[in-house]
């Protein structure tokens, strides 16, 4: 299993930001990516559908004999995680439960969860906060127009700081004193959002404690490469390899030598 890869998947490009924290964590590891861009968003899908993505994308990187699966996506995460674990054989890990872990440890009782509106709908994050801090208070958002704001670059632009004053300001009235960024590309926004809401509120962004999880998966299981391996990484998209390797390149703040469009 050693030196087999991490498979990673997503909807599309916003997987990058979990991608990028398991190479932060894991830079032995090799990582196998795929990107479904062909039928993002998943934020505004049913659950079905969503499920039924979710498993095609976990037979693909099965395919490519991966050690463990990263569902990178939230709204992937937050309907298709338990799917997946019932009908796959190896690790499956989202980025749910990581992120809940994180916000529970806080000392805070009123949290914020922003997402898409599939993610936000399924509960999935207030449900598994409260089963980790049984008197928080969750309340929750839906921002499906951070993902478009996002892939448009607009990262330090008047309509986004525009967009997440009306979307989160009512969450800094009720006065929470942590927000959960429920969503691949909310991480891209944390310094836009940070600046908005003020250094009191903790941003929590699952990426990272869902490599720290993935990390102690695999070392639990004697599964880690070798330390002095340097990890090769592989991207796969289901359509337009040129898009993901521009918007890509803002996400990662590097180049993108090649993706593969199966
Ligand atoms: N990756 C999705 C998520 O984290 C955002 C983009 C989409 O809606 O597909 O929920």
């Amino acid at each position: 299993m050693n030196n087999k890869a991490i498979g990673v998947f997503d909807s599309g490009i916003g997987g990058l930001t979990v991608y990028q924290a398991l190479k932060k964590r894991l830079p032995q590891e090799n990582i196998v990516y795929l990107g479904d861009t062909a039928r993002l968003p998943y934020g505004s899908k049913s659950a079905q559908t969503i499920i039924r993505f979710s498993m095609e994308n976990a037979v693909f990187l099965m395919e490519k004999q991966v050690k463990i699966i990263v569902v990178a996506c939230n709204s992937a995460s937050s309907y298709a995680v338990t799917h997946l674990q019932q009908s796959i054989e190896i690790p499956v890990i989202g980025v749910i439960e990581p992120g809940a872990e994180a916000v529970a440890k806080l000392n805070v009782r009123r949290i914020g969860v922003i997402g898409t509106t599939a993610t936000i709908e399924s509960n999935a994050y207030k449900n598994s906060i409260l089963d980790k801090k049984p008197d928080a208070q969750i309340i929750s958002q839906a921002c499906p127009l951070f993902v478009p704001l996002v892939e448009e670059g607009w990262i330090n632009h008047p309509a986004t700081d525009l967009i997440i004053k009306e979307y989160l300001l009512p969450l800094k009235n009720k006065n929470i004193g942590a927000l959960v960024l429920g969503c691949t590309h909310y991480p891209v926004l944390n310094p836009a959002i940070g600046r908005i809401l003020g250094s009191e509120i903790c941003l929590i962004d699952s990426a990272k404690t869902t490599a720290d999880k993935v990390f102690s998966i695999l070392s639990s299981l004697g599964w880690l490469n070798q330390p002095d391996h340097t990890g090769i990484d592989t991207f796969y998209v289901t359509d337009f390899p040129e898009r993901f390797k521009k918007v890509g390149e803002i996400f990662l703040k590097r180049s993108i030598d090649e993706v593969i469009c199966i």
